[in-house]
């Protein structure tokens, strides 16, 4: 397929699905423009005699970094040769895991944490993270440029986690398993004809299933939900590790669907893939990707010096050089893909997903997948 015709055939379908989504309750937050630069105001005084400029300039950072990083392995890398190229005396050593795996390391690490700074997953798993006393408190002036401040970081005095990027759930079909019509609903997923068709990860390894699971539960209502959930499981033919690798799954036609956030199934287009892009029409769920510095970190002042750089507008814009097509957190930066913008979305209750993870994972775990995967 060539380049022309995927875009036209994505952009196809997100109008047919911006068709249908005409009226949203909750819209992703828009980049707005960059303040226009005011000129300094003339000086009416006569001139003051000025201090004596400080000598002392800051020693130029270096050291070594441990980062956590839970985005795309290809953006991973990249943003750390990004960062060694800023601060040519540091090293940033990373490891990609998913967000519940990202947790549950964490957790475990917590009396000598390994890691300095997490980057990026799914906001819930920062908020279960603060709960359990896994997160640094850190103010800075870089976060007064965020899009949403309401949304889209921590409210306490001195936030633990802030946004660094925004992403939509979709559902990726093949076009060649013709016999498959793409789901545009939630309900569509829990079809007959669907038994044995899906691909998503595990909720207890990723943030992608788990914003899933917790959008089940809040559209629906638990008792509802989870009700839901058992018939979905009896839908699903393989739960992976990290939630993008349904993609692969539904893009190589192992699986008709695969139920990633939209911006991977967008990424997994560009390959090659023959895929369709849809998202329910009722609203979809949606993640804001997190960060925070990790409690006890080792090299605090490289991971505040990370913090600082990933809420810059210019850093967030580098995501697409490594196929990253998440919405981005700071005013005036540039969307790669803005029309996964506007998507009609859920009004996500990223506490309420949060504070409850351990419990509804837990719950899931026991009572869901242990029955599904025995199937
Ligand atoms: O592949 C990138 C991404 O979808 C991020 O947008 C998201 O925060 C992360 O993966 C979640 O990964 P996982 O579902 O493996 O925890």
């Amino acid at each position: 397929m060539n380049k022309l015709f995927k875009a036209v055939s994505l952009l196809a379908v997100l109008s047919l699905v911006l068709v249908a989504c005409a009226t949203p309750t909750t819209e992703a937050p828009k980049p707005t423009a960059a303040p226009a630069a005011t000129s300094a105001p003339a000086a009416t005084t006569a001139p003051q005699p000025t201090a004596v400029p400080p000598t002392a300039t800051k020693a130029p950072l270096k050291g070594e970094l441990s980062l956590l990083c839970t985005p795309q392995q290809v953006w991973c890398e990249g943003m750390k040769k990004e960062f060694e190229a800023k601060y040519p005396g540091v090293t940033v050593n990373f490891v990609r895991l998913s967000s519940g795996e990202s947790l549950t390391r964490l957790r475990n690490e917590k009396a000598n944490p390994q890691f300095d700074i997490w980057w990026g997953g799914p906001a819930d798993s920062f908020i279960a993270a603060k709960k359990e006393g896994l997160l640094e408190p850190y103010k800075t002036a870089a976060q007064a440029n965020l899009i949403d401040p309401k949304l889209m970081i921590d409210q306490d005095a001195n936030p633990q986690w802030v946004g660094i990027y925004v992403g939509s759930l979709g559902f990726a079909t093949n076009t060649k398993q013709t016999a498959i019509k793409a789901p545009t609903s939630m309900d569509d997923l829990i079809k007959p004809e669907l038994k044995g068709q899906i691909v998503i990860a595990h909720p207890a390894s990723s943030g992608t299933s788990y914003t899933f699971m917790c959008t089940i539960l809040q559209t629906k209502g638990e008792a509802a939900g989870w009700e839901y959930m058992k018939k979905f499981a009896a839908n699903v033919l393989l739960w992976t590790k990290s939630g993008a690798a349904p993609v692969d799954n539904s893009g190589k036609g192992e699986a008709a669907v695969g139920v990633v956030f939209s911006h991977d199934i967008v990424a997994g287009i560009e390959k090659g893939y023959p895929l369709a892009l849809t998202f329910p029409a009722e609203g979809t769920g949606y993640e804001i990707g997190g960060m925070g510095i990790i409690k006890g970190a080792k090299n605090l002042e490289l991971a505040k010096a990370w913090y600082d750089w990933a809420l810059e507008g210019k850093t967030q814009e580098l995501g697409k050089k490594y196929t990253a097509y998440q919405g981005l957190t700071i005013k005036g930066a540039v969307p790669p893909k803005p029309e996964l913008l506007q998507v009609k979305l859920i009004n996500y209750d990223f506490d309420y997903c949060g504070n409850n993870k351990k419990a509804f994972v837990d719950k899931f775990s026991n009572e869901i997948a242990a029955a599904s995967l025995a199937k």
